[in-house]
């Protein structure tokens, strides 16, 4: 059975392609329309997906949706009646936009994949992530907790797999959504929401958490891990434009501006104390459904399971043992997820298997590397041995350059496990700055995460048996760096001695691995600094084109696309 799961209409859409029961591929839209969260309808995704199999829509048994749209309308108009009349801007925006667009979501997706409308399946918002989270994990039976902004009602459920089912067992409702209290924060210090998430948890070690009672002045907790926000403090249930109210700014200040120096305390400590009061919301949550299920396996999604410093957290200080997060575990996530439920739930298809790896993307050959060095005229060599490949690669690197790394398919998800990275030596404290300033173009507090190699983790990182952690291998747990390894890694050790880690294994990411072990024979050594293949603002690179584009946009020094490697004009090859 051939099942298209579709994300869309809100941010980060995405489809994915499912097929006899196994993930067979899946990419955010905004990798093809070069649209940074693009959320419109992801033509371009499907038909990556389509003619990866060589399928046209008419080959399809069933398209999935995400979510239900009529059911997240009534959320949208119930809340904003109730707040009439301060909202009835919203409100005739709200429903201008959905009934233009999202409510006639089936025509859509019927106009456009050719498919008749009784084969279109919704699939409700936090099922969706429950399933891309649990049908992908490697347990027979697991804990299931999904936490984000909102769904259509739901912003945190907890439930439980097992075998082919996969169920939510209890909820809470919108407006008391973490995810949107983080987002109110991530807006108050000037950062973008659905954006600058990661820039908060970035800025949080430059502070202190000693604004915590006053966090907990907005968001209560009870003891059975449910929370409630103080809507007086909040504004989003009934503005478009705003997410707090007077009152929030009464109890906090000013809001940062985009021009304030990152480095004010005052903001750097509410990242910090935000962030805090996160982490124990998460935790309260997980001991919540740990004893529910009395299940030690845990599954999360949802974009709050995109907090790596509240998932090391959790397999540090609750009984959970084993945890499971796909790479892609926000919305554009879901779209695998609705595949999965329709196919595992549904229609009880065998086939369960692992994401141990997040290439599911596209992928592209040596002559598109070639042409797209040759159009753009610069200098390259192209290699006919992997050895050499890499023993070339690694003298780059040794000697202080910073490289573009290409190959095979682009990574589901936001973060770059080694297909469309950015690499430098670690070694190097300056190399942060080098990278952050030449190249990226953006904030200097933002951490760079160290790849390792399985079998060299426990030398640098406190990560207990981190062979068996997959969340590792997708940069979502943030784990101490060990002291004596600090100054050994000091660009990618974060400024509380803590890093993102990637863990890289030799049998889903060889070349890589590979990469990385040479850097330690020649260095002793064994750790990359590993970014995303873009500028600011700009989404990660899909071809070969693009990424000559980004290499000759920036201070980068050589590029390797797939086994050829690509120099800046006048530079030696
Ligand atoms: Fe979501």
């Amino acid at each position: 059975m051939n099942l298209l799961g579709i994300s869309c209409y809100f941010h980060d859409s995405a489809a994915a392609l499912v097929c006899d029961g196994l993930l067979t591929a899946a990419a955010e839209e905004e990798r093809f329309s070069r649209i940074k969260h693009d959320f419109g309808f992801p033509d371009r995704a499907i038909r990556f997906c389509l003619d990866h199999r060589g399928l046209s829509g008419r080959d399809l048994d069933y398209v999935v949706f995400f979510e239900k749209p009529f059911v997240k309308f009534e959320r949208i108009l119930s809340t904003v009646v109730a707040a009439v009349p301060w909202s009835s801007g919203v409100f005739s925006q709200a429903m201008t936009a959905w009934l233009l667009d999202k409510l006639w979501i089936k025509n859509r997706i019927r106009e456009r994949i050719g498919i008749p409308a009784d084969r279109i399946l919704f699939i409700p918002h936090h099922l969706s992530h429950a399933a891309s989270a649990f049908f992908c994990s490697p347990f027979q039976r697991a804990a299931i907790l999904t936490v984000d902004g909102v769904g259509e009602w739901t912003t945190t459920a907890l439930g439980l797999g097992e075998g082919n089912s996969c169920r939510l067992t209890d909820e809470l409702r919108f407006p008391h959504s973490l995810g949107l209290l983080y987002s109110a924060f991530t807006a108050f210090l000037g950062f973008e929401v659905n954006e600058g998430e990661y820039k908060v948890m970035g800025m949080a070690p430059y502070g202190t958490p000693c604004y915590v009672d006053k966090i907990w002045q907005v968001v209560h907790q009870a003891s059975d891990g449910s929370f409630e926000l103080d809507l007086d403090y909040f504004s989003f249930h009934y503005s478009t434009r705003h997410t707090y109210s007077q009152r929030f700014l009464s109890l906090f200040g000013a809001p940062r501006t985009p021009v304030t120096p990152f480095d004010n305390q005052y903001y750097a400590d509410i990242a910090a104390s935000i962030q805090r009061v996160t982490e124990e919301l998460v935790l309260g949550l997980v001991n919540a459904v740990h004893a529910k299920t009395g299940s030690t396996a845990l599954c999360m999604a949802g974009g709050v399971a995109l907090n790596s410093v509240a998932n090391g957290r959790i397999l540090r200080e609750t009984p959970i043992r084993q945890l499971y997060i796909q790479p892609s575990a926000g919305d554009g996530g879901a779209a695998a997820g609705a595949a999965l439920y329709a196919a595992r739930v549904l229609f009880d298809e065998p086939g369960r298997f692992t994401m141990d790896h997040a290439f599911w993307g596209e992928a592209h050959d040596g002559a598109a590397a070639v042409a797209a060095a040759a159009s753009a005229g610069l200098p390259f060599v192209t290699y006919s041995d992997e050895e050499s490949l890499v023993a070339r690669a690694v003298e780059l690197l040794v000697t202080g350059r910073v490289l573009g790394w290409s190959q095979g398919r682009f990574e589901w998800g936001p973060r770059a496990l080694g297909n469309r990275s950015i690499l430098a030596d670690p070694r190097r404290a300056d190399m942060k700055d080098i990278v952050n300033s030449k190249i990226k173009f953006r904030e200097p507090y933002r951490p760079f995460a160290p790849s390792v190699p399985i079998g060299s983790i426990e030398r640098y990182v406190d990560l207990p048996n981190a062979a068996e952690h997959l969340p590792a291998r997708f940069m979502l747990l943030v784990a101490p760096v060990r002291e004596d390894a600090q100054d050994v890694i000091p660009a990618t050790t974060h400024v509380d001695g803590s890093a993102r880690v990637q863990v890289v294994a030799p049998d889903t990411s060889p070349r890589y691995h590979r990469l990385i072990t040479v850097f330690g024979e020649a260095t002793g050594v064994p750790v990359l600094l590993n970014t995303s293949f873009n500028l600011r603002g700009e989404p990660i690179v899909n071809t070969p084109a693009e990424a000559v584009s980004t290499f000759q946009r920036c201070g980068m020094d050589a590029l390797v696309l797939g086994e050829t490697i690509v120099f800046k004009e006048g530079s030696h090859t």
